[in-house]
């Protein structure tokens, strides 16, 4: 018998029940025949810490981080990547021992794969993106975006204040616009982003005007239960192409399940049907 270790990983966060990674990683496990485990762990604010420094010395070689712990971890970790520096949170940790904690973001990563591959043909340069929302995604989102040459990001969130914010930390390339006139935004878009939590099960729709939208316009929403939300309803009446938000989840377990396991996975209608169950 093999004396090497079983990796493990898994994801933190509370409540955590609800999330799809588990289901994902399995899938992949059991794809490529790796010996490994992914867990699904509810762990408090008050245990962080103590729990991330324990785990290495029980074979974990990582965790997906997500809420509440995104940002708290940042200050934990002894290692940070450039991009979730620039995020401020972190979604993936790499474990090289008890001592040494990276801490990277790889949720910018998962949108801007899940766009250009649910809309091939878009082009960062093919004008304005508008994005709704100033909360985690939407700094994930925008520093994809900014970082992929996008020309300007307009950026409308009920919160003023939050958006400006992000201005302050992304730059002359966001223009901030009220939350009352991002329907005014939607013709000039060539991309329209929705990062907020309007439209998911159990929360208020998003009532922004939709009027402007054309068959130019691609439309994504970070939002994937339900997984045709209105907002890419009304935007496939409009005849814009349409991404859905499972694949960002998708594509922002690619770099982790690498690092930790060893093998780069691919996403197909498979890997969708897995995370779904
Ligand atoms: P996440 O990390 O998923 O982005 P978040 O930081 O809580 O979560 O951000 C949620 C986003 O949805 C915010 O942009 C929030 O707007 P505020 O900054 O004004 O809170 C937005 N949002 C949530 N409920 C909303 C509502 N009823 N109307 C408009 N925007 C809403």
């Amino acid at each position: 018998m093999s004396k090497a270790r079983i990796p493990l990983a898994g994801v933190i966060g509370s409540p955590i029940a609800h999330s799809r990674s588990p289901l994902l990683h399995a899938h992949w496990l059991k794809t490529y025949g790796i010996r490994g485990h992914y867990i699904p762990m509810d762990v408090e604010e008050r245990d962080l810490e103590r729990v991330l420094r324990t785990l290495p010395a029980m074979g974990f070689v990582g965790v997906n981080v997500t809420v509440p712990h995104k940002e708290k971890v940042m200050a934990i970790a002894d290692q940070i990547t450039d991009r979730a520096s620039l995020i401020g949170a972190a979604n993936t940790l790499i474990f090289r021992n008890a001592d040494s904690i990276l801490a990277d973001n790889t949720d910018g990563y998962g949108f801007i794969e899940n766009l250009k591959s649910g809309a091939p043909n878009w082009r960062a340069d093919a004008g304005p993106a508008l994005v709704l929302g100033a909360g985690g995604a939407a700094r994930a989102v925008i520093s994809a975006l900014v970082d992929a040459g996008v020309p300007e990001v307009v950026l409308s969130n009920r919160t003023r204040l939050r958006a400006e914010r992000l201005k302050e930390d992304f730059g002359h390339r966001i223009r901030v616009i009220d939350w009352v006139q991002a329907g005014s935004a939607v013709k000039e878009a060539a991309l329209l982003v929705n990062t907020t939590s309007l439209g998911m099960t159990g929360q208020p729709e998003l009532t922004v005007q939709l009027d402007g939208l054309h068959s130019g316009t691609v439309v994504t929403d970070l939002v994937y239960t339900p997984l045709q939300t209105n907002l890419l309803n009304a935007a496939r009446n409009a005849g814009c192409v349409t991404v859905d938000g499972l694949g960002m989840l998708l594509f922002q377990a690619i770099p982790g399940f690498e690092r930790w396991f060893g093998q780069r996975p691919e996403i197909d209608e498979a890997t969708r049907a897995a995370a779904l169950k």
